[in-house]
């Protein structure tokens, strides 16, 4: 037999850190956040900042290069976007096999992974104007991906990108344009649509990015590895939160809108039940982006003349729990997917469609990810374990078992 000291002695010592609570992955001069003050900053620059003055394209520019760029570096930027905004018509077939049933997270991960297929150069990154470049592609293209998400969901064509819009209102076209009809840019959904996908564009290590990060680090190209990260965001108790917050509080209205109830259902941890939207493995102070998210929700209802029972079943769930000693004792405040859920509904985007939209918004920052792990020349991730399994034994003969 093997002596499974010996085993044991291999290992060296090992930190074991589930969840990797306290476990720094990488160095990273992109995005700082501070759970205990409850602050966000990328680049140095404060959230509420950044969410009150820019439009995305300039923060995914922030992101991906460092600094909010000039008036000629915007313009190069946005040209080389633009430069890309289609999709291989190929592409359009594998859309129409998928049922229209199918989840658009799982459609959204295939064609992204699919994208390399027909876009190959987009693997070769020795240099960092190729991972730009690389940037820059899957930044247009993927655009057209989720909204392809959103018409196939809906049953109606796909739209075509039209290069006289910026990048959140071209979206906007390809998700909303309806055949045969004068299209309109809604000023007030575009600009609600800008904040939101400012405010999830990235958030330092968190699970799908350090998902990226991690399947990158074995130098896989950029479009497989947020193909991979877009799985990982897909979790209800990751991006998939939003869909689930919106489907908690319907729940709650069905059931005659007592919060309490499912307050205190959380609370006894009833069938593993949890305040979807509430928590958050870093902030355990309030998270920043959830109090520029509930007065945008406000601000919106309020501009669009929306009335929506789930908006006051929220803030009602938000008042009781805040003020109960569970959620007190473990610093559980609404994170930023309390509220976007609501008004991703408000601007007619379906449930499923909710995740997609928090994807399109972390695509930024999965990216600038990417491009650092690979400019740092970060090694390839490999966690170890502690093993606890069988120790060493001999293969048995079937008819012996
Ligand atoms: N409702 C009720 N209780 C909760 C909740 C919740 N939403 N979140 C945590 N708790 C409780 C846990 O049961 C645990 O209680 P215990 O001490 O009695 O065992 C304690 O708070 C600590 O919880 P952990 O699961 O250890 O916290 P962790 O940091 O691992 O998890 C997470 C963070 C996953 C966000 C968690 O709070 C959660 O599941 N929230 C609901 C899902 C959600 O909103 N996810 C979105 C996160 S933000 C984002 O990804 C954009």
């Amino acid at each position: 037999g093997i002596d499974i000291s010996k085993l044991r002695d291999q290992t060296g010592l090992i930190t074991l850190d589930l969840g990797y609570k306290n476990t720094g992955a990488t160095i990273s001069e992109i995005t700082y956040l501070d759970g205990d003050k409850g602050e966000l900053f990328y680049r140095g620059y404060p959230i509420e900042q950044i969410a009150e003055k820019s439009n995305f394209s300039e923060v995914m520019y922030l992101l991906l290069h460092g600094n909010l760029p000039n008036k000629d570096q915007f313009s190069t930027f946005e040209n080389g976007i633009k430069k890309y905004n289609f999709v291989a018509d190929e592409m359009k077939r594998l859309v129409d096999v998928f049922p229209r049933s199918a989840h658009p997270m799982g459609v959204l991960s295939s064609l992204t992974s699919a994208l390399t297929a027909f876009n190959p150069k987009s693997v070769d990154v020795s240099s960092k104007e190729d991972l730009d470049h690389a940037a820059e592609m899957l930044i247009a293209k993927f655009s057209h991906l989720c909204a392809w998400t959103y018409r196939k969901k809906m049953g109606l064509p796909i739209n075509h990108g039209d290069n006289s819009l910026n990048y959140v209102e071209n979206f906007y076209k390809m998700v909303f344009r309806v055949p045969n009809k004068e299209f309109e840019l809604d000023p007030t959904v575009v600009n609600a649509l800008d904040k939101l996908l400012i405010l999830h564009a990235d958030h330092e290590q968190n699970c799908s990015t350090s998902t990226v990060r991690m399947v990158g680090s074995a130098h896989t190209g950029l479009f497989a590895s947020v193909s991979a990260g877009i799985g990982a965001l897909w979790g209800p108790l990751h991006g998939g939160a939003n869909q689930a917050v919106i489907e908690m509080l319907e729940m709650i209205e069905k059931d005659g809108g007592d919060v309490a109830k499912y307050v205190d259902k959380a609370k006894n941890k009833e069938d593993n039940f949890r305040l979807m939207g509430f928590g958050h493995r870093v902030y355990k102070n309030f998270d920043p982006r959830a109090k520029i998210i509930k007065k945008a929700a406000d601000d919106i209802f309020e501009a669009l003349g929306i009335e929506d029972k789930a908006l006051d079943i929220a803030r009602q769930l938000e008042k009781v729990a805040l003020e109960d000693e569970y959620f007190i004792e473990r610093k559980l405040y609404p994170n930023v997917d309390f509220y976007s859920g609501i008004i991703y509904r408000a601007l007619g985007i379906p449930t499923e469609m909710f995740t997609v939209m928090f994807a399109l918004g972390r695509l930024p920052g999965w990216i600038s990810q990417w491009k650092e792990m690979r400019l740092h020349n970060d090694p390839i991730g490999r966690p170890r374990q502690v093993y606890q399994g069988a120790t060493p034994r001999d293969y048995m003969e079937m008819n012996q078992r």
